[in-house]
Formats: C-alpha cells, structure tokens, sequence
C-alpha cells in the first residue's frame, strides 16, 4: 500500500501522475484540509502534524512507502520523518529548480512556491548546487493555495491571481516556471494560457510517480 498526504487538494496531482504510471496500484490519499495551509506554520507545527499523518498511514493502512505530495513538509519535515521511521521509504517533493536551470535559454528561472519551502534546507542546497549560473527568481504564491482549495482553477479571480505572481516573474526574463507546490499545477490551464508561450511551466508530478515506480518492485 503506498500512503500520500498533503495539507489538502494538492498532492491530487502527484496521486494523479501516480495512477497513470501504476495503474490500479492500492492507495491512501490523507487531504489535511483541517490543518491548511501548512506554508506558514512553524517546523515544529509541521513535524507534529507530519508525524501523526505518516503513523496514521503506516499503522492503520499498513503503507511501506509514504508520499510526502507537499513542498513544505518536505522542506520541513522530511528529515525527522526518515529518522523516526527507518523501515518506511519516503518520496518527498521539491521544487524541480534543476531542470528548469539546465534547459533555461534566458538564463532566468522563476520559482512559485510557500514560505515554508523556500526557508527549507533541500530548497536552499539544491539552487546552490544545481542553479548557480542562472538568476533564480522566487516568489511567494501562498494566494494560489487558498484558491486552489476552494475549487477556484479557472476564472477571472484564477486568472488575476496568476498574472500578478506570473507576470513580474516573465517581465523579468524568466523562461521557465517552477511550480514549487502541488497545489499549483491545478492552476496549470491558466499559466499557461498566461505565459502564452513567453515561458515553459515547470511541473515535477510525472517524474515523482516514476520515483514511486521504482520503489514498488
Ligand atoms: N501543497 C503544499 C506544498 O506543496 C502545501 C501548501 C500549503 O498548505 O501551504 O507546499
């Protein structure tokens, strides 16, 4: 059994690639909607609600790999969780700045994503590593989260919100799009329809599922 969990509506995404890659394949999918957003909350609120959702899923569901289908508790709670569970195979999610700094031809990447992701050590290690000859842009979308669960993806209000945090980014030479959370590839339609080929929308979902492939042989 692989277990998922996110603050609410945006690991769907992830769980969606998952079921295209291994069809049929037994999950439980935990929405914490009662605790979103988890952007701004502290490490120590993160790892208290992380926890008690991965013993939930390993004790209850019996799950072997548990997916963390969120940037943020990746970022903050990853760590404690592979520590605290040595027998579990966790997958985590992180803003894919890496093959949006290898095929960027502007030089410029802009990166969307929560507080609570970009204050992160994996966000930090990885720019430094793998994004040191582009301009790395980031802005704070958290708007985008709260829309998303409340079934906002398309629409005048969708599409306000998405030009103001896209449109600077685009205006500044960014040709690639990170989309740092899984709650913004519900936006994808719209970004694009935005960007209207002025810059690729960066989404790790697909190459996640592999990731979760892998694990199950
Ligand atoms: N979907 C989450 C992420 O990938 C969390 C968003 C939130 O709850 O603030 O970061």
């Amino acid at each position: 059994m692989t277990g998922f969990f996110d603050s609410g509506f945006g690991g769907l995404c992830i769980l969606e690639a998952f079921l295209r890659e291994c069809p049929g394949e037994p999950f439980v999918y935990l929405a914490d909607n009662s605790n979103c957003p988890y952007g701004n909350k502290s490490q120590a609120e993160i790892i208290a609600i992380a926890d008690r959702l991965t013993r939930e899923l390993v004790e209850r569901h019996r799950c072997r790999i548990v997916v963390l289908a969120c940037n943020t508790a990746t970022a903050q709670a990853i760590d404690h969780l592979r520590a605290a569970y040595p027998h579990i195979k966790f997958v985590g999610l992180e803003p894919a700045v890496k093959p949006a700094a290898q095929s960027s031809k502007s030089g410029v990447v802009g990166v969307l994503a929560t507080r609570g992701t970009f204050a992160g050590r994996l966000y930090r290690n990885t720019s430094c590593r793998y994004a040191g000859h582009v301009k790395v842009l980031t802005r704070v979308a958290d708007d985008w989260v709260e829309l998303v669960e409340r079934g906002i993806t398309d629409g005048p209000e969708a599409e306000r919100a998405v030009a103001d945090h896209i449109l600077p980014l685009i205006e500044a030479g960014a040709d690639r799009l990170v989309l740092g959370c899984t709650h913004f590839p519900h936006l994808k339609p719209v970004i694009e329809r935005i960007a209207a080929g002025r810059a690729e929308v960066v989404d790790p979902s697909p190459a996640v599922a592999r990731q979760i492939r892998r694990l199950l042989v």
